[in-house]
């Protein structure tokens, strides 16, 4: 498949399918600014999906898109599931609401070819898949400058499905499929013929149930199997996936991956003089990973950094939410004075008992007490009790309820405390509204509730290092 006339394929793996769609929109708008140096009008193929449709909402939402002269650039479509106009499943409405729309007159309605959908005048998709040959035709295409092409777990691209007739179509830039084995039924698809008479076809495809058909379409399986393999551009074929997505490859296989998180674990390991962990902290550790906890604790660098942050506020009283095997409450624990306490909250008993046995072996069992129970419940109790207020309060549980917690600190804190939420950047898919993590968005509501808020004063400083990109926010109780 990879003939002559075709280029290599360049894979590039981005950390997750936020960080992919980010990349891909801020790459789209590189080239075409590029492009548009040395030529004009640009044709560009769009896909659905739903890195497809994240991505260009990264393009509506960057600064950069005014750079592009929109008015010399035409949008296609890939594919078209044949539907009726505004259908919410047609490709074209869902890139109107994520882009064109916000694009509005910068780029002219003459620019926008959508695959004709369902109508009277268009009963069949034979006839839509006519109409938009002779538009492509016309418009002088197929040589899409780029084409962007979703992935399916099955290896299709636009609606070329394995084994499915519609893949040998040919003399034709467009193909009316029947009988889909993704609903709906009826749909109208680009031919191999006009994806392979694009310059540059960009493949997009995050996610682990993408990973087998990643590895068959880049070990060259045949296109019958996995028609992604077809799928080159005359002058580059890039394929942007994310890490799951890799997971199938051979080491052989495998692209490089950014060396970037291999440089921040190099830097962290480098500064780890400054941050010696002791036999307790060693141990604590250790016991978590014997006991088959999750890997999510703070590292030694952040467990220092709360450590030191305690005993510069002089905390006396520490609450911490989350406390997994105890090994940030090691930290923040030991920072606290003679008479000082810490107290830990847990949802997993397990957690709980792990964490507990921790802090008694390293002699801080009187000084920190892990209660267990869903956080919300036990911030209640502790506000129904008339708890003395705490001076430092770290928040790294369940991100959906952050929000909540911050309620709640407030009636467990007095002025001046300070508040520590750890884990608020997520690779930054917290620039998405429409982000389906809950947590994501248990953060974009923390920020709602942060801004302007008269009991509160903010920041968020993003971190990386040996656990990758994230952040964390400091709050000042006011
Ligand atoms: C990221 S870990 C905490 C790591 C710990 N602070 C450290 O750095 O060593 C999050 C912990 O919060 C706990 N958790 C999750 N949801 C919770 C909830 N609703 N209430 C209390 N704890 C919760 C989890 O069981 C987990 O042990």
């Amino acid at each position: 498949m990879t003939g002559s006339q075709h280029a290599p394929r360049d894979v590039v793996v981005h950390p997750d399918a936020t960080v992919l769609a980010e990349a891909a929109a801020a790459r789209l708008l590189t080239r075409l600014i590029d492009l548009q140096s040395h030529r004009s009008p640009l044709h560009v193929g769009l896909t659905g999906g739903t890195v497809g449709i994240a991505t260009l909402r990264a393009v509506a939402a960057s600064p950069v898109r005014d750079a592009v002269d929109w008015s010399g650039v035409h949008l296609w479509w890939g594919d078209e599931r044949f539907v009726p106009d505004g259908h919410p499943d047609r490709n074209e409405t869902q890139a109107r609401e994520a882009l064109i729309d916000a694009l509005g007159e910068a780029l002219p309605a003459s620019n926008v070819h959508p695959i004709p959908a369902l109508s009277d005048e268009v009963p069949t998709p034979e006839a839509s898949a006519a109409l938009y040959a002779s538009a492509l035709t016309e418009a002088g295409t197929p040589a899409f400058d780029i084409l962007l092409l979703g992935m399916g777990p099955d290896g299709h691209v636009a609606s070329l499905f394995p084994g499915h007739q519609a893949l040998g179509a040919q003399y034709s830039l467009t193909v009316a499929v029947h009988e889909s084995p993704k609903p709906p039924p009826l749909r109208v698809s680009l031919t191999f013929d006009a994806i392979r008479a694009a310059r540059e076809v960009w493949v997009v495809a995050a996610g682990a149930e993408k990973a087998e058909a990643v590895a068959s379409a880049l070990g060259g399986a045949s296109v019958s199997v996995t028609p992604a393999a077809g799928a080159l551009g005359t002058e580059r074929t890039l394929w942007l996936v994310d890490a799951a997505a890799t997971a199938a490859l051979s080491t052989a296989e495998a692209p490089a991956a950014p060396k970037t998180k291999d440089l921040w674990t190099a830097v962290d390991e480098y500064f780890a003089v400054l941050v010696p962990e002791d036999v307790a902290l060693v141990d604590t550790r250790a016991s978590a990973v014997h006991a088959g906890l999750p890997d999510i604790a703070v590292t030694p660098h952040q467990g220092k950094l709360l450590h030191l942050i305690a005993q510069a506020v002089g905390a006396r009283r520490i609450l911490e939410v989350g406390t997994l095997g105890g090994y940030s409450t090691v930290w923040l624990a030991r920072a606290l004075p003679a008479d000082g306490s810490l107290v830990t909250l847990e949802i997993s008993p397990e957690h709980a008992t792990v964490a507990t046995d921790s802090l008694v072996r390293a002699g801080l069992g009187d000084v920190a007490s892990v209660l267990v129970g869903a956080a919300v419940e036990t911030l209640d109790r502790l506000v129904a009790d008339g708890t003395e207020p705490f001076d430092l309060v770290f928040i790294d549980a369940d991100k959906e309820s952050i929000p909540r917690y911050l309620e709640q600190t407030l009636e467990l804190t007095h002025q001046g405390s300070l508040v520590i939420v750890d884990n608020v950047v997520r690779a930054g898919g917290v620039l998405d509204p429409h982000h389906p993590d809950a947590r994501v968005q248990g953060i974009r509501t923390m920020v709602d509730l942060l801004t302007d808020n008269p009991r509160y004063d903010s920041t968020v400083i993003q971190t990386v290092g040996t656990k990758g990109y994230d952040g964390f926010a400091l709050l000042r109780v006011l």
